[in-house]
């Protein structure tokens, strides 16, 4: 049964994660259809291996060859499936690029992902880790996921309640884990679209006509006039999707590294979230500390801020690094390997707790 499927040995994952990590995959199938997974899952040889589910790689750090079967997810498709009075339902495949994902819906007029614009990775992994960026996560905006349940064969389709979407948290990363892979995410978008300009740094790019001019590094993807559905009813000095997507795309040009240029996956660690007593006694020795007061009382420290005071950007490890411009970000600077990357994570991390008694949490995830 096996050998109807498309399964390669022993190939290098090289090019298909973002921080450019030199590890092989034993075994590696390529998943284009829903079959593929499920002849997969019968054979009495790939079923028994470890396995690993690979989107677009970003966010995902191999410490050394993966010893089973690489399930890369492939498959496509975008499509309007539904509109109602206040929302249009699109539904995107598990192997789409995200960012091509959120160029096509706002190509068609349709807001609502625009501050998610130019994430690295797939749509399958959106909902894993509930991606957000500039006061947006996309959790907001998903109507529901469907997967293939890995452990029964059965598809199962989950609404946004079910998937317990957390900061950069789902079900997909506790109950579901090992067990649920993604085939598509269906996103409600508003028709009544208003911005979210929340995020002081992106009202700020707006209102600053400088950024009109920062090159779109994806050219191309914003050819197709915009048209939100809402316009009509908008004040002319709102800026529109398009324009949002524009100024997200120029903030994270100039403050995250380019993964096809230098090796990353974002982020590397979350913002932890202190109570409100642990907050006060750092901002007694730490007055500039960086925080943001959470609707339930607790405070989400800015990591970045915290590996900065330790005097970690900038710096390396072999050829593991800390970016020379956001701390929170670590690159490989040549060949680094996925155990150099760790080990850096691992120092930083220790530095953290001894100077400010908060361990941070990785936010990729680390095979
Ligand atoms: N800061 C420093 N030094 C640094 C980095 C940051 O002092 O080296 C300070 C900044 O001055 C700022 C604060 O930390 O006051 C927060 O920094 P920033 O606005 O860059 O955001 P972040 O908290 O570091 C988060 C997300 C990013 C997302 C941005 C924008 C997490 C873990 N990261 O970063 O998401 O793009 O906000 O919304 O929540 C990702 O998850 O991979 C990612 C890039």
């Amino acid at each position: 049964m096996q050998s109807l499927l498309p399964v390669r040995r022993h190939v290098s994952l090289r090019a298909f994660n973002t921080f450019g990590i030199d590890a092989a995959a034993d075994t590696y199938l390529h998943v284009t259809d829903l079959g593929m997974l499920e002849q997969a899952r019968r054979d009495p040889v790939l079923s028994n291996m470890p396995r690993l589910v690979l989107g677009g790689g970003s966010n995902l750090l191999l410490t050394g060859d993966f010893p089973g079967l690489v399930l890369h997810m492939g498959l496509p498709g975008i499509a309007i499936v539904g509109r109602t009075a206040e929302a249009v339902q699109v539904r995107a495949a598990a192997g789409e690029s995200w960012h091509a994902l959120v160029q096509w819906t706002l190509a068609q007029g349709f807001g609502g992902l625009e501050n998610l614009s130019l994430i690295p990775g797939s749509v399958g992994a959106c909902p894993i880790q509930n991606i957000g960026a500039y006061g947006a996560e996309v959790g907001n905006l998903i109507d529901a996921v469907r997967y293939f349940d890995w452990n029964t064969g059965d598809i199962i389709t989950l609404d946004r309640a079910g998937c317990a979407f957390g900061y950069r948290d789902s079900i997909f990363k506790h109950g579901l884990r090992n067990r649920a892979i993604i085939l598509d995410v269906t996103f409600g978008l508003p028709l009544q679209w208003r911005p979210n300009l929340q995020y002081v740094e992106l009202a700020n790019e707006l209102a600053h006509p400088a950024s009109a001019r920062v090159e779109n590094p994806h050219p191309g993807a914003l050819e197709t006039p915009l048209v939100p559905q809402a316009d009509q009813d908008r004040p002319s000095d709102e800026p529109d999707a398009a324009a949002i997507s524009r100024a997200v795309i120029a903030i994270r040009s100039r403050k995250l590294p380019d993964p096809a240029r230098i090796g990353n996956a974002g982020s590397f660690f979350k913002n932890p979230v202190v109570t409100g007593v642990q907050r006060d006694a750092l901002v007694t020795d730490w007055p500039a500390l960086v925080s943001f007061a959470q609707p339930d009382g607790s405070y989400k420290l800015a990591a970045g801020w915290l590996i900065d005071r330790c005097g970690w950007k900038g710096r390396s490890m072999g050829a593991a690094g800390v970016y020379e411009k956001q701390a929170l970000v670590l690159i490989n600077r040549g060949n680094a390997s996925g155990v150099e990357i760790l080990h850096l994570a691992q120092a930083i991390q220790a530095d953290v707790q001894a100077r400010f008694g908060v361990m941070l949490e990785s936010e990729p995830v680390i095979v």
